[in-house]
């Protein structure tokens, strides 16, 4: 990430920190590197990630470690480990990369960066929609309007189970149908073949039966709950029965925001409910609920929007002539960030004549370059010139300059905003 997209992602950051801020929620900070088993255990062992994504390696002493593919597990074993998890009520969130060796395209990379909640302790649907409605308000936060959102129910595992057994047994019928990775899934993972890409599939999945027939009323009544909570927050949903998530541990609510405006990697945030992880890992069952975004995804969205509010350009430009204004210009400039707070100022480094130095101001994107030579600190002034108007650049007393850009400054954001 170079200096060009970062003021974005600081934005995306910072926007994405308020919310989260607004709805109670906690930031943890968790290891890159954890034991590979952690991995194995929590994302399933036939999954995509564990099977042929995950970077693996052995330490100095013979342990095995990979760099985490995903943020939940991590969070579950230091919840785990520092006495967060059992019989309370926690809500977190963590940023940070993650790396799945993916075979790259736009929009899937191998190192990439999730924000991610995951919340503990809550065994009733309120906390489903929470998550939902909390990611919504980032969207609105971000001034991203047109994302879907799709969910659907898994059910306890032992829905789940029964359904799997039903769904073998139609793909078994159909098995002409299935294409190499679907036969293999077929043994190991068969719910994830609904996933599955292959357009010549579509039809035939197209006609697969539903987890829903099998769900019990405590699974019904929670995932109606979710949906009636989304319809009277005005957050519109489509019910998406074939999604089922690339990750073994989800169990009845799961989520996806998807765009149509990034080609094939439009998934910018996914989640859902996990109950059986906690326990699965060697805690005492804890309900669990979560969701990450992709960071690098969402950037490319904000690109097409460009935001002004990520916009950051210099406000002042030390445009110093001479030895003695060098000297003097980083006092100056100490002066201005002393009395402006919030303001950035740049003092002109590295010498360069008059021309070198005006041209750095206008690249900066600078409103004003104040000028110091050595006729101004003679007289105790700067010279102020404005750089994105016509206007006059004027001499002002070096002990007014602090509240003449004051005003100035102030009087400049004012129009922008009434522009806005
Ligand atoms: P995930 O669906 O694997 O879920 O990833 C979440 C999001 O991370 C995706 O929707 C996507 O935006 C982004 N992402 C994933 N892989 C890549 C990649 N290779 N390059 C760029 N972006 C990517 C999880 O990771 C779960 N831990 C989410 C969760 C939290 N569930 C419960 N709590």
């Amino acid at each position: 990430m170079l200096p060009s997209s970062t003021s974005l992602w600081q934005f995306l950051e910072r926007q994405v920190a308020a919310v989260l801020a607004s709805y109670g929620y906690r930031e943890i900070r968790m290891p890159i590197l954890e034991m590979t088993e952690l991995f194995k255990r929590s994302i399933g062992e036939v999954t995509d990630i564990v099977e042929k994504e995950m970077y693996t390696f052995e330490d100095r002493n013979g342990e095995s470690l990979t760099l985490r593919p995903e943020g939940t597990a991590g969070c579950v074993r230091a919840g785990m480990e520092h006495g967060l998890l059992h019989n309370q009520i926690q809500r977190l969130w963590y940023q940070g990369p993650m790396f799945r060796h993916e075979r790259p395209q736009k929009g899937r990379y191998r190192q990439f960066h999730q924000i991610g909640v995951e919340t503990y302790g809550m065994q009733g649907p309120d906390i489903d929609a929470e998550v939902i409605l909390l990611s919504a308000r980032i969207w609105r936060a971000l001034g991203i309007s047109d994302l879907e959102l799709q969910v659907n129910t898994l059910g306890t595992p032992r829905e789940r189970a029964d359904y799997r057994d039903e769904l073998v047994r139609y793909f078994e019928a159909h098995s002409d149908q299935l294409d190499d990775d679907s036969q293999r899934r077929l043994r190991t993972n068969p719910l994830r073949i609904l996933d599955s890409k292959n357009p010549a599939m579509r039809p035939m999945l197209d006609g697969a039966p539903t987890l829903m027939g099998h769900l019990g009323e405590a699974s019904r009544a929670h995932f109606a709950f979710v949906c009636e909570i989304l319809e009277r927050a005005e957050v519109s949903y489509v019910v998406n029965p074939r999604l089922v998530r690339g990750l073994d541990y989800y169990s009845r609510t799961v989520f996806e925001w998807v765009t149509d405006k990034l080609g094939a990697q439009g998934t910018v945030c996914a989640g859902g409910r996990y109950d059986g992880l906690v326990e699965q890992l060697g805690g005492k069952s804890v309900p669990a609920v979560g969701f990450a975004m992709g960071l690098e995804r969402l950037v490319a969205l904000l690109e097409t929007l460009d935001p002004a509010a990520a916009k950051v350009s210099t406000d002042l430009y030390l445009v110093l002539l001479g030895d003695t204004a060098m000297r003097e210009g980083l006092i100056v400039a100490e002066q201005l960030r002393n009395g402006l707070p919030g303001v950035e100022v740049l003092c002109n480094c590295g010498g360069g004549g008059m021309k070198a130095q005006f041209k750095r101001a206008d690249r900066s994107g600078a409103r004003y370059a104040l000028v110091l030579g050595d006729d101004e600190i003679a007289n105790n002034t700067i010279v102020v010139k404005p750089l994105r108007t016509d206007e006059q650049q004027v001499a002002i007393t070096r002990d007014d300059v602090v509240e003449q850009l004051r005003g100035r400054l102030q009087g400049d954001a004012d129009q922008s905003a009434e522009k806005m």
